[in-house]
């Protein structure tokens, strides 16, 4: 964690120009700290099994983290959720204004294809990698998944729609955050798919989680403004608190079990990373 804290601070996006504020605006929602869930993942699958890969996997894993820090900057929009804070922190278009938070998104979004392009990695892992972040996070993945959320405010959707709401919008990336450990490592196709399957229900276990924490804590503890789902298709919504909480709950030892089946050294490497989210009561 802390490597990747200190590589993210040191590897910031440069743009030097006259511009009073834009160079200084791309970092502060990437240096506002955050789980650093996304690259986390994919950097803990590099370490388990090509250690000596890490170095150069750092940039792939900060593409992640940029691309992930894009979404929330264009999430917290007027136009989408409206939000005035972020990781505990002023969101962009209230510090600065709107068209710096959208530009800035843009920057990041489009950035984050640039890291892994120059990663030092083979020129075939690296169109796999890019391949994947565009599948899952552009408009068939992430972004579907914000438009069908933004659109279906006050318009309930069915349970299964809710998942492939959630499915695209948060669990896709992360569970390409682990598929592309596995490429970055050479894990075959089989080992790949396995990942990204379980990835999808830990991504859907994720937002289900962050939808009780609209419901259940203060602003404080989430750093950002929390019973703001009212009009949203969230699982709270859906279900109510108790039924989220017992959904919740049942995927998590779905995951533990599908968990345990993983290489031992696979899971030594995750288990930081899972246990919060898979041990739920701890
Ligand atoms: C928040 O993501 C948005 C969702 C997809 C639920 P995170 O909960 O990973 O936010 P940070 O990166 O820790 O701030
Ligand atoms: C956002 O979901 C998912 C993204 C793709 C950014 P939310 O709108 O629930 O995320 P928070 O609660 O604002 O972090
Ligand atoms: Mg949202
Ligand atoms: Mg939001
Ligand atoms: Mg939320």
């Amino acid at each position: 964690m802390q490597r990747f804290e200190t590589y993210l601070s040191e590897n910031l996006p440069k743009a030097p120009s006259f511009h009073p504020v834009y160079e200084d605006a791309l970092g502060v929602m990437l240096l506002a700290g955050g789980k650093r869930f996304r690259p986390l993942l994919l950097l803990s699958i590099v370490d388990a099994y090509q250690p000596l890969l890490y170095e150069g996997a750092l940039p792939v894993a900060l593409s992640l983290e940029m691309f992930h820090t894009y979404s929330l900057i264009h999430d917290d929009l007027p136009a989408m959720d409206n939000a005035d804070l972020r990781r505990g922190h002023t969101t962009l278009h209230k510090r600065y204004d709107e068209v710096t938070a959208i530009l800035v998104g843009d920057a990041l979004n489009t950035d984050a294809f640039l890291r892994i392009a120059q990663a030092p990695f083979r020129e075939d892992v690296k169109i796999q990698l890019i391949t994947l972040l565009a599948i899952n996070g552009g408009s068939a993945g992430m972004v579907l998944g914000q438009s069908i959320d933004c659109y279906f405010e006050n318009k309930p959707l069915t349970l299964a729609q809710v998942k492939t709401l959630h499915q695209n919008k948060t669990a896709k990336l992360i569970a390409t955050s682990l598929q592309m450990g596995a490429v970055i490592v050479g894990l075959d196709t089989p080992t790949q798919k396995a990942l990204y399957d379980f990835g999808i229900d830990l991504g859907l276990l994720f937002q289900i989680q962050d939808d009780i924490i609209d419901e259940t804590q203060s602003e404080e503890e989430a750093g950002k403004p929390t019973g703001n789902d009212g009009d949203k298709n969230s699982f709270v919504n859906l279900l109510g608190l108790e039924q989220t909480v017992i959904e919740a709950d049942t995927l998590a030892k779905d995951l533990q079990r599908r968990f345990e089946d993983f290489d031992k050294k696979l899971q030594m490497a995750l288990d930081p990373l899972m246990n919060r989210y898979l041990n739920r009561h701890n």
